[in-house]
């Protein structure tokens, strides 16, 4: 990972940058006074309660408390890494980004990656251009002959032709030494018996990419019926196949990144195929079951997953294994069912030979998530049976404690209680029973585990429960009044004060205002990125959304001046009892003669006169 400059990002990047424009870019935002809505990207809702506030460069959502700066937001929206989310704001800005050069390991490893990419591309071009050749005439006439692609599909998925000569890397691609090592780190060179020789040889390839659009493997088809039929790159550096899916980055490419669905199919001429017949939205797993990690990426894009296999045993079982697979990461608002196509067809050929509309409208069709979990599992036993009969429900109602919704739950058990014959009723205390055993985590459990300070989470009126707390707000909320008045507010001596008291949170307070005399152009957005991975990062997230009324009915901001007032009466509060109690104490001791403490009184009685009123 590249190891991007924090000033770069908070001096030019976060100042340059509307986050309302940047926001617009992937979601339609309304302006309401001074700030803008929608509905929130990252949670199912009907009405907005996502709202992004351009003065503090913030977003926030009420309703599942999403938030956060640019950065945040293209992190979660497109799902990057921070580093990538960087590029991408900074492309959005028209900036070039700026890499922290001394830190040269992170840079050697960047420049690494940088080259494996590069590389794959080549390849990718290399094996397109032997397509086009007379040796991989063979390979062009497979793919418009018997695989029905056009040119523009050739052209657009950029796929190609690996010749049956084993040296033919080594010849195009390898002019510097070190070149080959780097061909056998991505795979596409292999360390054989009599020397290294080319991965992919007389094969059709077909180029993966990742969701950014960069070659990060390759799938090579034979053309006849040698086994195997494909071969897939292993698992190298830029590529992890449980994390990626085929067709992920031409989906999100076109439908803006929100898919109204995706559809899970089995194989790359499925999606390719299918996707010529102009079906936008299908992706396929790289030569594995559907894993976790892949679904948790299509949740983060789309509201509804259809996976969608062959109709026969093998493609039940395939279904099966995605429903348990999802089933313990279910989520709200989001829609799962299942389609099996006749038994001769799979995505490829129902296109080919009954067009896009017979395809979707299996896809319309498609058999609900409980549906499915009833019935296959139903279908697998003798239900006239007692002793299969019984087994058939342990196992649904097994499956059924592990799903994290109880309204989907509810479903599951009202369908199991026909072919059961037991009353759904009976079915919830044997729910209830397995829950106690089987102990299953649910969704807002495992929130909670998380979170090492539970109190966080537990709702936003206990954030601002003390006067320490609220005053921690302020100033990550408002940096730009705080450091106004820094100096005349004497802040130093504040903080002083607070720690000689032992109010809790004068540490934090301290390690807070520091930012600020370092930053004094500090922004809440700025905040978030000085704080992100050091220890102030979850008070700073957290306070940054506490409610501290800072805003006219008309839903702006308070005036400035206004702004600097409440400041005042809020350092009022974290002092005032505290410091009276001190104040009467250093008083007794001047009264006994103890000229030690007149300085510090002296101190207390400017604070409380300039901050108290
Ligand atoms: P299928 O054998 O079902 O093939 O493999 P398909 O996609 O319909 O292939 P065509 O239409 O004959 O070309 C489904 C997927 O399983 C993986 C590939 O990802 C393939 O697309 N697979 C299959 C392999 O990785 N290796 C194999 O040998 C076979
Ligand atoms: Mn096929």
């Amino acid at each position: 990972m590249p190891f991007i400059k924090k000033s770069f990002i908070t001096e030019k990047l976060l100042p340059n940058v509307a986050i309302e424009k940047l926001i617009n870019n992937y979601v339609q935002l309304k302006k309401a006074g001074s700030n803008y809505t929608c509905c929130c990207p990252f949670h199912h809702e009907k009405t907005p309660s996502f709202s992004v506030t351009p003065s503090k460069q913030m977003f926030y959502c009420f309703g599942c408390k999403e938030h956060g700066n640019v950065i945040d937001f293209v992190m979660k929206y497109k799902n990057l890494g921070f580093v990538e989310a960087v590029e991408e704001v900074a492309q959005f800005a028209g900036i070039e980004v700026e890499y922290d050069k001394s830190s040269s390991h992170s840079k050697d490893e960047y420049d690494r990656l940088k080259e494996y990419y590069d590389l794959m591309d080549r390849c990718a071009s290399l094996f397109s251009s032997y397509l086009k050749s007379p040796e991989g005439q063979v390979g062009y006439n497979y793919f418009r002959k018997s695989r029905g692609l056009s040119d523009e599909t050739i052209q657009k998925c950029r796929l190609g032709f690996a010749p049956a000569n084993p040296r033919y890397l080594q010849d195009a691609l390898c002019k510097n030494p070190g070149d080959e090592k780097k061909l056998i780190d991505l795979g596409l060179l292999v360390q054989g018996q009599y020397g290294v020789h080319a991965m992919y040889r007389n094969r059709v390839m077909i180029p993966i990419f990742d969701k950014r659009g960069r070659i990060i493997s390759f799938g090579g088809r034979t053309m006849g019926d040698d086994k195997p039929k494909y071969m897939n790159t292993k698992e190298t550096a830029i590529y992890r196949k449980r994390q990626e899916l085929f067709g992920l980055y031409e989906s999100l490419l076109v439908n803006n990144n929100r898919p109204q669905r995706l559809v899970v199919v089995e194989g790359y001429m499925d999606v390719i195929s299918v996707r010529q017949a102009g079906c936008s939205y299908a992706v396929a797993s790289l030569g594995t079951a559907t894993t976790p990690e892949q679904i948790q990426t299509m949740f983060r894009y789309t509201d509804k997953i259809v996976f969608c296999y062959d109709g026969d045993s093998a493609g039940r079982n395939a279904a099966w294994h995605a429903l348990q697979t999802i089933t313990p990461i279910m989520q709200e608002g989001k829609e799962i069912s299942f389609v099996f196509l006749p038994p001769e067809h799979d995505p490829d050929s129902l296109v080919r030979e009954k067009g896009l509309d017979a395809f979707v409208k299996f896809l319309d069709d498609a058999m609900s998530y409980p549906e499915f979990l009833v019935l296959h599992n139903s279908q697998s036993f003798n239900l006239q049976d007692p002793n299969e009969l019984s087994v058939f429900i342990n196992n649904s109602i097994k499956l059924i404690a592990q799903i994290p919704l109880s309204a989907v739950q509810m479903v599951c058990i009202k369908l199991l209680s026909g072919p059961s014959g037991i009353s759904e009723n009976q079915l919830y205390d044997m729910l209830k029973d397995n829950k106690e055993t089987v102990k299953t985590p649910k969704s807002e459990d495992k929130r909670s585990v998380d979170n090492t300070s539970i109190e966080i989470k537990s709702g936003s009126k206990d954030i601002l429960k003390t006067p320490m707390r609220k005053l921690m707000a302020f100033i990550v909320q408002q940096p730009i009044v705080v450091s106004s008045v820094y100096h005349e507010f004497a802040l130093d001596t504040f903080v002083a004060l607070c720690k000689r008291m032992n109010i809790s949170g004068s540490e934090h307070l301290e390690g807070i205002l520091q930012l600020i005399t370092e930053n004094p152009e500090m922004t809440p957005a700025n905040f978030i990125e000085i704080t992100r991975g050091t220890e102030y990062e979850k008070t700073v997230r957290y306070l940054m959304d506490a409610p501290l009324n800072l805003v006219t009915t008309t839903g702006g901001e308070i005036p400035f001046k206004d702004r600097i007032d409440y400041f005042a009466v809020i350092l009022g509060e974290v002092l005032m009892k505290p410091l009276k109690d001190r104040a009467e104490a250093l008083k007794i001791q001047l009264s006994q003669g103890n000229s030690n403490a007149l300085e510090e009184h002296g101190a207390i009685q400017r604070i409380i006169r300039n901050n108290l009123g």
